[in-house]
């Protein structure tokens, strides 16, 4: 459990609370991609900077909810709490709510001491929206448990989750406090939690200056992890297509690196921000001048930056600099405004209509939002600390690896889509893919190949997503767009099974929008042939014939007789690929358990179920 902030036990406010009322509050999420956590850890901050107080944040299965069942200590808990699969607990709360669902059957107030507050993250584009909040509300509800303030519900579809939170927070917050009887700390104003010194490069003791993860001299020896990643050479790349629309295959060796992976493992990139964006940062915050400047950091929190190190590398290695922004940040970057017109047209954008219209909708980041507040020119007084302290860390990206390590021990395979969107006339380019594309398609020589030095940071990160240890157990295997990628890598792994064993029968839904769009075509028959007809694939074009759109659900329903009698024999099935497009799929099966089984409802959802919990159905989805 993290600890955030020290308890100031002089503090008058916590003398005058009640003595059943614990003075702390524990923030759990449930989270599965991250955003749950980060508002998690954003609340905490903001309670320990307002109150200081002490304040544990962890993820929900991490807690003894034990601890406090018909506990007489008052106990207050926040929640932030995300949905997943269809309405359900993210992976690192499931758990702790199965426990709950099982306290609530003995029909008890066994939490009638808790106290609690809910913010719960969904997306209206699902069926159950904000199922894992809204049951986890029902069930505490059950338990006695009493709810502070109002249940607040942050809707992703829009972009607005964000905004969402800031509303409830600023009505939830004072309630919590006035639960606790917390008073609000007298100092208001902005206090740096990382402290940046400039220095001389002589003067640090091994005289290393950390300019990038290409040169932490560390990344020389094994092992490499997240925390260390290998600068591995890119060795071949292709395009399948191009434009707005680019997707690539790209190669990555793994030699030297004792890296190992597994067939459907991912694979983690480090990305490095685009220098026409870290340009126009380094103008705007005055840190062109002093770009190759060393600076030393230091802070009382864990760092994420290594140092000593550059104001460059630091804003094109490390910093999310193109992070959302949100509107309480425009508000604090108010006052550093360089103008008062400057400072005037901020706060006016912070209201919440404006807000949405004039940044969330034009998706800007915080500096183009500045650049356009101030006519193009400097903001001179925005603490680095501060940009640090805001915009976070720039994350590794995760690949699906779209290899198998018995065709390619020393190699992973990725299948990139790059995210290029047009919004509102300008064309917002994704981090990772687009950076990975300029490494194997703009740094190539004349001749197309690539060069030695051609490098990305990766790491290998473990999936549960794996095609069946017995090799023939049949697979249906289910994607849209670049979530082919663990299935080629799938199919490669029969093949090199087949040498030695019989394998199963296989068959691909692949959701594609027409012909132009399939990625790897020329391998599909390739594979058929080398599996002895093994393999069938079926192809949804959902743009290839106006009047005839498919999608991978309507071949399913179609060829639900097969799927079924698959299943009887033990089949495997794997999805992946866009969770909006595929968000139905167990749905689906359920539907062909029914049809084809002749089961109720209930008997399909508790084989679904099974299926689940023995690894027969499996999703990957992002
Ligand atoms: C397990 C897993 C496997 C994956 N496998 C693959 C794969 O095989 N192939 C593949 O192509 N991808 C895969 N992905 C997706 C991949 O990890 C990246 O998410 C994807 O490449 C986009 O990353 P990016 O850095 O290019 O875009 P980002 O910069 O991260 O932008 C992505 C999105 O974030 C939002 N966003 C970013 N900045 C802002 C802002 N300022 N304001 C508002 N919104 C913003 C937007 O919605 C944007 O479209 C996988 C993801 C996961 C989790
Ligand atoms: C695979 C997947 C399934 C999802 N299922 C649901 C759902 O059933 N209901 C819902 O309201 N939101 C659903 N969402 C949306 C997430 O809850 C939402 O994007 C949230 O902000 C993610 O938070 P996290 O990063 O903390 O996991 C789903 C998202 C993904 C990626």
């Amino acid at each position: 459990m993290e600890i955030i902030g020290a308890r100031d036990d002089g503090d008058t406010a916590s003398k005058s609370c009640s003595s059943e009322i614990s003075d702390t509050v524990t923030v759990l999420y449930g989270s599965q991609t991250g955003s749950a956590k980060k508002l998690a850890f954003q609340f905490a901050n903001e309670l320990l900077e307002k109150y200081k107080k002490k304040v544990f944040v962890d993820a929900m299965d991490n807690f003894d909810l034990s601890s406090i069942v018909d506990s007489p200590q008052l106990t207050t808990i926040v929640f932030f709490v995300s949905s997943y699969g269809e309405g359900e607990q993210c992976d690192n709360a499931s758990k702790t709510f199965s426990y709950l669902s099982k306290l609530c059957s003995e029909n008890s107030h066994h939490l009638k001491n808790l106290h609690y507050g809910l913010f719960g993250l969904g997306n209206t584009a699902y069926d159950i929206y904000q199922g894992a909040s809204r049951d986890l509300k029902n069930c505490l509800s059950q338990l006695g448990s009493t709810l502070l303030g109002s249940y607040g519900e942050g809707n992703d579809e829009k972009g607005e989750l964000v905004e969402d939170y800031l509303q409830w927070k600023n009505q939830f917050m004072p309630t919590l406090a006035e639960h606790l009887r917390w008073k609000p700390s007298k100092e208001n104003t902005y206090k740096p939690s990382i402290f940046i010194s400039e220095v001389s490069p002589r003067t640090h003791a091994n005289g290393e200056i950390v300019s990038s993860l290409r040169d932490l001299n560390f990344l020389d020896k094994p092992p490499y992890h997240i925390a260390k990643p290998f600068n591995a050479r890119l060795i071949n790349s292709q395009k399948f297509t191009d434009g707005q629309r680019c997707q690539f295959h790209c190669e990555i060796s793994l030699e030297g690196s004792r890296l190992k992976y597994q067939t459907g493992d991912h694979l983690g990139v480090y990305p490095i921000n685009r220098e026409e964006d870290v340009s126009k940062f380094m103008f705007l915050f005055c840190l062109r001048q002093k770009a190759e400047q060393v600076v030393q950091l230091r802070s009382t929190l864990p760092l994420w930056i290594p140092s000593p190190t550059t104001y460059k590398a630091i804003v094109k290695h490390y910093l999310n600099i193109n992070s959302a922004i949100s509107s309480q940040m425009l508000q604090t970057l108010a006052n550093f405004a360089p103008s008062d017109k400057s400072k005037d047209r901020l706060l006016r954008l912070s209201s919440r209509d404006l807000f949405t219209k004039e940044v969330v909708e034009r998706r800007l980041t915080m500096w183009e939002v500045l650049l356009e507040a101030s006519d193009g020119n400097p903001w001179p007084d925005v603490p680095f600390s501060f940009l640090l302290e805001s915009l976070g860390k720039l994350e590794p990206r995760y690949y699906s690896i779209a290899s198998s390590e018995l065709l390619y021990p020393d190699q992973a395979h990725l299948t990139i889509k790059c995210e290029r969107e047009l919004v509102k006339g300008k064309i917002f380019y994704g981090v990772c893919s687009n950076y990975i594309e300029s490494i194997c398609f703009r740094e190539a020589d004349q001749a197309g190949r690539l060069r030695d030095w051609q490098t990305v940071p990766i790491f290998v990160r473990k999936s549960s997503f794996k095609p069946p240890l017995n090799g023939d157990r049949p697979m249906i295997m289910v994607c849209v767009g670049t979530g082919i990628a663990p299935f080629r890598g799938f199919v490669q792994h029969r093949i090199a099974m087949s040498a030695a064993h019989n394998v199963g029968k296989m068959i691909l839904f692949y959701g594609c929008r027409d012909k132009s769009d399939i990625l790897y075509p020329n391998e599909w028959p390739k594979y058929s042939t080398a599996l002895e007809s093994k393999l069938s694939v079926h192809f949804a074009l959902s743009r290839e014939d106006p009047a005839r759109k498919q999608y991978v659900q309507d071949i399913i329903l179609q060829l639900s007789k097969d799927i079924h009698e698959l299943l009887e024999q033990g089949a495997y099935f794997y999805v992946c690929g866009d969770a909006m497009k595929l968000s139905n799929m167990s749905k689906l099966v359920r539907q062909i358990l029914v049809q084809r089984k002749g089961i109720s409802e209930e008997e399909a959802a508790t084989t679904l179920k099974q299926f689940k919990l023995n690894g027969r159905y499996q999703e990957d989805l992002w």
